[in-house]
């Protein structure tokens, strides 16, 4: 679908990009021409990641960076780091989240703390540095933010601090693409439906039952793939979606459409009874 240079002259800094989404969103993206930057907090993954991201294409550059999203001086060094070693910015991906599954009443105000440390005040802190680099330095930017489909609408049971985290990244997304369209700065989100990781499903999926369940209410049958959503992410860092700001893409195999009020019928019986049943009341 991409051409390999459909992301080059870039460099893009993927938050949380050692593993998971965020590594497979790197990976894309180097394919695809851009030099990367990742961050996280451990070590070991990072450095793992890097040489596997370098691997895309033939002179890719990949450079990884230990930094905790919460701590808006170390997010500051990071940034400056970044731009020192590539020499420019042009992308961020607000990936890094952290979410677990509690009732709600049972939750530390540390424990709900914790989570919009990373989800919200995360991006915030990517987000505000690289917005006031790019605007000091009179450079385009294009920033994307990794939401949920229970960001808006919805909200979701017993992933309270998540719900309340990603509807705040879904309003900044929003509210900055406005405002920093007077600096060419675009800002989209994608809001993906059930994508399999070891980070979200050893914390959100602790049971085969669960994972059943899911795949039962997604109209397409099947959790998504991780390149999937990769492909979506470089559409949305690339001059390919210019004309975008301020949009929030769904990638989740239709699960949102549950809500549809007829919806449930679909289950109640084979689709040849269906199409039985609706010619027998037709025909009265
Ligand atoms: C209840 C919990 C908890 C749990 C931690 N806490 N885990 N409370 N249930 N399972 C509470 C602790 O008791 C503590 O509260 C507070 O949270 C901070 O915990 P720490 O372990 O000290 O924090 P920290 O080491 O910073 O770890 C942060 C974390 C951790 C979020 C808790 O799980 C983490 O690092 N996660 C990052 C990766 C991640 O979560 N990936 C999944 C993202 S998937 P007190 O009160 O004692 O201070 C995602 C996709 C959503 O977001 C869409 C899916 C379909």
């Amino acid at each position: 679908m991409f051409k390999e240079d459909t992301l080059s002259g870039k460099t893009i800094l993927i938050t949380g990009g050692g593993s998971g989404l965020g590594l497979a969103m790197a990976k894309a993206f180097a394919h695809t021409g851009a030099d990367i930057a990742i961050c996280g907090r451990t070590e070991e993954k990072l450095e793992k990641a890097v040489k596997e991201i370098e691997k895309e294409r033939d002179g890719a550059v990949a450079r990884y960076y230990q930094c905790d999203v919460r701590d808006y001086d170390g997010v500051t060094s990071m940034f400056e780091q970044i731009i020192d070693d590539f020499g420019s910015l042009e992308g961020l991906v607000n990936n890094a989240a952290g979410n677990f599954l509690s009732a709600s009443e049972d939750l530390s105000p540390g424990g709900f703390k914790a989570i919009i440390d990373i989800v919200l005040h995360g991006s915030f802190n990517c987000t505000h540095v690289f917005g006031n680099y790019l605007i000091d330095n009179k450079k385009e930017g294009n920033i994307l933010n990794m939401v949920t489909t229970y960001a808006e609408g919805t909200g979701c049971a017993f992933v309270l601090p998540s719900a309340c985290g990603k509807a705040g990244v879904l309003a900044m997304t929003r509210s900055l693409a406005f405002e920093w369209a007077e600096y060419g700065i675009r800002l989209n989100a994608i809001a993906p439906g059930p994508f399999p990781t070891e980070g979200a499903w050893s914390r959100l999926v602790p049971k085969k039952v669960m994972e059943k369940k899911f795949i039962e209410k997604i109209p397409l049958k099947r959790v998504g793939e991780p390149e999937e959503l990769a492909n979506l992410a470089v559409f949305l860092m690339s001059d390919l979606s210019s004309y975008m700001t301020g949009e929030c893409v769904v990638i989740d195999g239709g699960e949102r459409l549950q809500a549809g009020q007829f919806n449930f019928i679909d289950g109640l019986m084979s689709r040849s009874k269906l199409k039985k049943l609706f010619k027998a009341m037709k025909a009265k």
